[in-house]
């Protein structure tokens, strides 16, 4: 096999809890919240259509059917809006369907991240694809899946993304120690999960895309619990560093970790700001914040 095949597929692990989101994720999966217009989930799948990879294992817990629902057909609602002259509704709705070729795959228990990406072992096969976490929402030109496949052509294994993050933040991440080998594009010698602040290599953190060689199944099969009693991501990688070389690319663009309360609030007024149609009533919000109070 060669490594830099052609990567057509991107899991998108999303069958963890969503504790950090409650009780707003009691009924509604993490990646089905609305960030301004559109579900968490369809900004990582447009992400990746856009990056040229157009199938979509999902990996949710068994009684979702919710999320795929997303993408399919909606005959009803489609004819609806036909029948009430709503065509750019109509349009919008259509489009989710062809825009990825989305399939669903289960992880029984939230075990970890590893263990999500092992569930798509048999969906995946036996070619690279990338990993994209739904709530890792990145503003970029070019798409950040896009930036790492053009590292990836000339890799001979796995490239991560990473971004620098505040050193008293580096606990609540992967992170790698590395050396840099070409503009903004590191070699890995290390990787571990959320070091103790003092221990940690860098704060280069991996933050949620990965592009990945399918030799990663063989090692999740056998890594065992780490951080946090889960299977880690970053613990299978630390173990294929043993006979792969791994790479990462520094993001160029923004992030926004919707996965939790702050980050989802930034995230809401990132893309609000980018909609015209929005961005008057967005500044309106902001600035009823900052005028005295009055009267009353
Ligand atoms: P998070 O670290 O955000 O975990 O997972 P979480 O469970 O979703 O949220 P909190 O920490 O309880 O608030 C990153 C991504 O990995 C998926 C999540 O659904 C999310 O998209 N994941 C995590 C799985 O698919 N399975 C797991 O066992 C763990």
């Amino acid at each position: 096999m060669s490594t830099n095949a052609t990567v057509r597929t991107v899991l998108v692990p999303a069958a963890g809890l969503g504790t950090r989101m409650l009780p707003a994720t009691k009924a509604i999966p993490k990646e089905l919240l609305t960030l301004v217009d559109r579900p968490i989930i369809q900004y990582g799948v447009e992400e990746a259509v856009q990056a040229g990879i157009r199938r979509v294992v999902l990996v949710t817990n068994p009684g979702n059917t919710l999320t795929a629902s997303h993408f399919s057909p909606a005959p009803e609602l489609e004819a609806e809006l036909l029948a009430r002259g709503k065509p750019e509704l109509l349009a919008a709705v259509r489009a989710l369907t062809g825009l990825a070729a989305v399939t669903t795959v289960h992880q029984p228990e939230p075990l970890g991240l590893g263990h999500a990406v092992l569930c798509g072992r048999d969906a995946v096969g036996d070619a690279p694809f990338a990993v994209l976490l739904p709530d890792d929402i990145i503003d970029a030109e070019p798409p950040a899946l896009r930036q790492m496949l053009d590292v990836f052509a000339g890799c001979d294994g796995p490239v991560l993304l990473v971004e620098r993050v505040p050193r008293d933040a580096v606990d609540r991440y992967g992170i790698i120690a590395a050396e840099p080998v070409g503009d903004g594009v590191f070699r890995v010698t290390d990787l571990v999960e959320k070091p103790a602040v003092a221990d940690a290599p860098s704060d280069l953190a991996i933050i949620g895309r990965y592009v990945l060689t399918p030799d990663i199944f063989d090692t999740l099969e056998s890594t065992e619990r780490g951080a946090g009693g889960e299977i880690q991501l970053t613990d299978g990688l630390r173990q294929l560093l043993r006979i792969r070389p791994i790479h990462a690319c520094a993001l160029n663009g923004t992030r926004l970790d919707a996965g939790n309360r702050g980050g989802f609030l930034k995230a809401t007024v990132h893309f609000a700001a980018k909609q015209p149609a929005l961005a008057a009533d967005l500044r309106d919000a902001l600035d009823s914040l900052t005028q005295p109070a009055t009267g009353g």
